[in-house]
């Protein structure tokens, strides 16, 4: 039978929804953080696939925490242990999927592949992190700013500074930018910037984005300071090895977020990580366990924002 597939909502990346979409997404998973019964029946007995092609320690078990809290059953999958392993095709694992399970979440080694798998899926695709971009990560660093900086969602005069390479995380912030209002500086290495076309598509949106390779001048008066891992998942496999990990940590150094550096943004500056962290590296241990830090609630907000995620694909 010819399938028929209606409009389907997918969370694959933040610029696919509109400022007021992700807003409410926003003010929903603050309801939801404060909700006595935590939503409990808001996913009505659906069973929800968690599919992992990359290790994972919150994505994982805040999906899987908060299916379990919206009343849904969590199914959590590897690539290596179904057939997708052994060459059976994205899209035929989409359309088995879609025949079993109400909605697919999918960290993947490449971005194409959560296309494709959406793109032959009849039920919601959420993108739990690819190389490109880490979405679900972003809004609930949204959520955290708004709850120490913007409760009334208006993000108009707050400066976020972005320390390192530009990455999967730093674009999906880009993107937030554009949607939320916020002003965006980044600072990285010259051969180490986000990608070109997702800085000037949010810019054309009205994104307040500025690149610089000078970590002092991003992260003055600075509202927010994010920085991430020197090393991501989608570097681990290159060819050169530990020579490329070198190179990498000589270039990034410059970008430490130090305890001294932390000073040169506003006296009140929160600083973020979506963690894991590696102490000494991005970060100095001091910024990082110190008292400007908002990495724990960050974690936690993975949870609230998410379960909000799932209600809005699956509840139209
Ligand atoms: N921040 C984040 O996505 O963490 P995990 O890799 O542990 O899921
Ligand atoms: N940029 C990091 C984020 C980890 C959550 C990575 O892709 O490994």
């Amino acid at each position: 039978m010819k399938e028929v597939k209606p409009m389907i909502k997918h969370f694959l990346n933040i610029a696919d929804y509109s400022s007021d979409q992700l807003k409410q997404i926003i003010r929903d998973a603050l309801a939801l953080k404060s909700s006595p019964d935590r939503g409990n029946n808001m996913l009505n007995a659906k069973t929800i696939a968690l599919l992992f092609e990359k290790p994972s320690t919150r994505t994982r078990i805040s999906f899987e925490v908060g299916v379990h809290q919206l009343g849904g059953a969590p199914i959590v999958l590897d690539n290596k242990s179904m057939q997708l392993g052994r060459g059976e095709t994205v899209a035929d694992t989409a359309k088995v999927m879609s025949r079993y399970v109400d909605a697919i979440m999918i960290r993947a080694d490449s971005h194409d592949t959560v296309l494709e798998l959406a793109d032959h899926a009849a039920i919601p695709v959420i993108n739990g992190l690819t190389d490109q971009s880490h979405p679900c990560q972003v809004m609930a660093d949204v959520m955290t700013v708004a709850e120490y900086k913007a409760p009334d969602l208006n993000f108009a005069n707050i400066k976020v500074a972005w320390l390192g390479e530009g990455n999967n995380v730093s674009h999906s912030w880009i993107e937030a930018a554009a949607r939320f209002g916020f002003t965006l500086s980044l600072a990285t290495p010259d051969q180490l910037q986000p990608d070109a076309n997702i800085i000037a598509k949010a810019q054309a949106e009205g994104g307040a984005i500025t690149l610089t390779n000078d970590p002092a001048d991003a992260i003055k008066d600075a509202d927010v300071v994010v920085t991430d891992t020197w090393l991501s998942m989608s570097n681990f496999g290159s060819a050169s090895g530990q020579k490329d990990i070198d190179a990498h940590k000589d270039k990034l150094t410059p970008y430490r977020v130090t305890a001294i550096r932390m000073k040169e943004a506003a006296a009140d500056a929160i600083f973020m990580h979506c963690l894991p962290v590696y102490r000494g590296n991005e970060a100095d241990a001091e910024v990082v366990d110190g008292a400007q830090s908002v990495i724990w609630d960050e974690a936690e907000n993975r949870l609230h924002v998410q379960k909000a995620i799932m209600c809005f694909c699956l509840n139209s």
